[in-house]
């Protein structure tokens, strides 16, 4: 396993020092347990005081806070050891470019996937689909069907109207029920009568944080010859992804959202089809040669990563996949479902508050309070340095299916507690008391 070193040497090398060695015991050692207390010191964030007090944050679904030592690695890099990757031969830019790609090695070991070739660095997950909608999308011909989800987030559904103006397929909607599962029968009938070229769902819902039964999604589309596409941005922070056992054929997620930076995302794709898609954007780095007349392209990776890449945010993703891995998946799940649980019980406690979704659901919690606009709890709250987020959460076709415009929602991190929980039910019960007068 490779880790990008944070330790510099103090001496006159320290221009040049940036390592990346391998660091075996990254992933091997035994998971620590969650020791709240030590976490929450590592985020600097936590500890910003709001009228008198720490901020309460929780709208991790929104974008995750970051480990002091994620800004550290990057710190480090651009300090000692800043230059380009993939393009020059001094040693500066030999070592950028071990970084950059001891970093999609790390990635590759976080969802799974058997090949480092087949993980693509992108600016976001938005930009993720709309790589794979501009590729796999111009392979598709008018009247092919491309099946969405009513769960999608608006950057799981606008690529896909847009290649329908560019190439005349068709958008379907397979259609969920008041809590957010899919509807297997509208699905399975779209399988059997369209010509399913692709699906898009995602693996857990933004705003229900309803899971997608995708390991029997997945094995019905690849029977009736459509490839999959797997939206991990909410999922990828709350459980493992395995995109092997899955067999998805892409998948999506976000550095923001996995406590890493902001401007960096990353798609998975099956080697096979990433290497028979036609490139995304043209330019530098993505090419073989170029003469006057055209140009023939990289090989995977690089086909689909033209330009100069988010290279410091790409370390800093590696640094924070690699700070996460100290912990078990099974105790940040359970911590998280206890969390979800206690936010659950406190808020069905204030009077005229509807909590939607189920139980189960993972990640988030959404709700609506009569009489209530979210934006308005979410405001007042929020002065008072509670960090809710509300609205239509980029998902307007599943708040037009739930009948509601907009929603607040509440989410998780790891290092949130049943504090942060309680200050929140406290502060939203005197909010809706304040609005309702
Ligand atoms: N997709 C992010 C959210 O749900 C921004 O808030």
């Amino acid at each position: 396993m490779h880790n990008v070193c944070r330790t510099l040497p103090e001496s006159t090398e320290r221009s040049i020092q940036f390592v990346v060695e391998a660091d075996e015991s990254t992933y091997d050692d035994a998971p620590m347990a969650l020791d709240l207390s030590a976490i929450r010191r590592e985020f600097a964030t936590l500890h910003t005081n709001v009228s008198g007090a720490p901020v309460v944050y929780l709208d991790s679904a929104a974008t995750a806070l970051t480990p002091d030592s994620v800004w550290e690695d990057m710190r480090a890099f651009e300090k000692n050891a800043r230059s380009n990757v993939h393009r020059g031969m001094h040693v500066l830019a030999e070592r950028a470019t071990d970084a950059y790609e001891a970093a999609r090695d790390t990635v590759r070991t976080f969802v799974g996937a058997k090949h480092s070739q087949e993980i693509i660095f992108t600016k976001n997950t938005t930009e993720a689909i709309n790589l794979v909608a501009h590729t796999f999308g111009e392979t598709l011909e008018a009247g092919d069907t491309v099946l969405v989800s009513e769960l999608e987030h608006h950057s799981a559904i606008v690529p896909w109207q847009q290649l329908a103006e560019r190439k005349g397929i068709v958008v379907e909607w397979i259609g969920t029920d008041d809590n957010g599962n899919v509807r297997m029968d509208e699905y399975e009938q779209f399988l059997e009568t369209r010509r399913v070229r692709l699906v898009m769902i995602t693996a857990q819902s933004n705003v229900l944080g309803s899971r997608p039964p995708l390991k029997s999604m997945i094995q019905k589309a690849h029977t009736a010859g459509a490839v999959v596409l797997v939206d991990a941005a909410q999922f990828a922070a709350h459980h493992q992804v395995d995109v092997q056992a899955m067999d998805c054929d892409f998948l999506v997620f976000s550095g923001h959202k996995v406590y890493g930076p902001t401007g960096v995302g990353v798609l998975f794709g099956k080697r096979k089809l990433l290497e028979d898609m036609p490139p995304f954007l043209g330019g530098g780095s993505m090419i073989r040669t170029v003469t006057k007349e055209g140009f023939t392209p990289a090989d995977i990776p690089q086909k689909f990563e033209a330009g100069t890449p988010p290279i410091t945010q790409v370390i800093g993703l590696a640094s924070a996949i690699n700070w996460q891995a100290q912990f078990s998946w099974e105790e940040r799940e359970a911590h998280e479902r206890e969390l979800l649980a206690h936010a659950r019980k406190g808020l069905a406690t204030i009077e005229g508050l509807t909590l939607l979704g189920t139980a189960d659901a993972s990640g988030c919690v959404s709700f609506t309070v009569d009489g209530v606009h979210p934006h308005d709890l979410t405001d007042v709250i929020g002065k008072q340095g509670i960090c809710l987020r509300a609205g239509h959460h980029c998902a307007q076709p599943l708040h037009a299916r739930l009948g509601v415009p907009a929603t607040a929602r509440l989410s998780v991190g790891i290092y949130n507690t049943t504090e942060d929980i309680d200050r929140c039910r406290e502060r939203i019960t005197n909010a809706v008391n304040l609005l309702r007068k």
